[in-house]
């Protein structure tokens, strides 16, 4: 690609305000790149809808970044990837792709040493078995605990990062896979960074979070260096933020999940 093409944003998107912890993985990574963020909050969650369904929106999705011409693809949402995946590459042609599933089963891959993995996600993720096949074309000898967790969605959305319902749901949902002695858990959805201080003091010290939006930032950056797409730094990054619904909802909780204030906020009208 050209000079021009460099400056050209990235395009990551997620069913509604979770893949902004992609963004914010990506921002502090990737300073100099330009995003632009889709959100489907008129459509969210996806986690419990069909495949079929999500194989759609998905596709209506990658349509409308590609005609914004971003010069790569980030699907953020672990649903999307996980059921949705080839769809946007068929879609997307010669612009590169990147999903959370792939740098969260090559993180958890090379974090383990007991070879036993826990992964947990949305229901429509967790029934795919993405993540445990993508982890045993990596490493057929690895066990794969998996626990689909949600109500870990609403919660996070709700501000109880730190609640004692958020605890003893927790507890509840880890109890399964920890009493197989994984050493390493998959946060395998957008919302459950957030968590992360809880699930460690919960799962105790001997197990490594594997946050799939910070190994996604850094795939990000691999491979625009590789394909010599790397942002030149001529102009300053821009941030732009698409959503389905009315922006309102969007931008009160995206605040916490970027960690900074969103600025303007686009409605697409579908
Ligand atoms: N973004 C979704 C994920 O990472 C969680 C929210 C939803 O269910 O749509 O799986």
């Amino acid at each position: 690609m050209s000079g021009s093409a460099c400056d050209r944003p990235i395009g990551v998107f997620d069913s509604g305000v979770g893949g902004l912890t992609v963004v914010r993985a990506l921002m502090e990574r990737l300073p100099l790149e330009s995003i632009v963020y889709f959100g489907d909050t008129a459509r969210v969650p996806y986690g419990v809808k069909s495949v079929a369904t999500i194989e759609h929106f998905t596709g209506q999705i990658t349509e409308f970044l590609l005609q914004r011409e971003v010069k790569m693809l980030i699907i953020a949402c672990n649903t999307m990837a996980a059921v949705a995946a080839d769809v946007v590459r068929r879609l997307a042609g010669e612009v590169p792709v990147l999903d959370v599933i792939e740098a969260g089963a090559r993180a958890a891959v090379a974090s383990t040493s007991s070879r036993r993995i826990g992964v947990i996600g949305t229901p429509t993720t967790i029934n795919s078995n993405a993540y445990a096949r993508r982890m045993h074309e990596l490493d057929p000898s690895l066990r794969v605990y998996s626990q689909a967790c949600p109500l870990f969605v609403p919660l996070v959305e709700e501000g109880w990062l730190d609640h004692p319902v958020t605890r003893l749901t927790a507890q509840e949902y880890l109890r399964p896979v920890l009493a197989e002695e994984i050493d390493s858990l998959v946060l395998g959805c957008t919302h459950y960074p957030l968590l992360k201080p809880l699930l460690r003091d919960v799962a105790g010290p001997g197990v490594r979070m594997i946050d799939s939006a910070l190994t996604t930032a850094e795939f990000a950056a691999e491979r625009l260096q590789r394909e010599n797409l790397l942002a030149a730094g001529s102009r300053r990054a821009a941030y732009r933020y698409v959503v389905t619904d009315v922006p309102l909802r969007f931008q009160t909780i995206g605040e916490r999940f970027l960690g900074r204030s969103l600025g303007v906020v686009e409605r697409v009208d579908w």
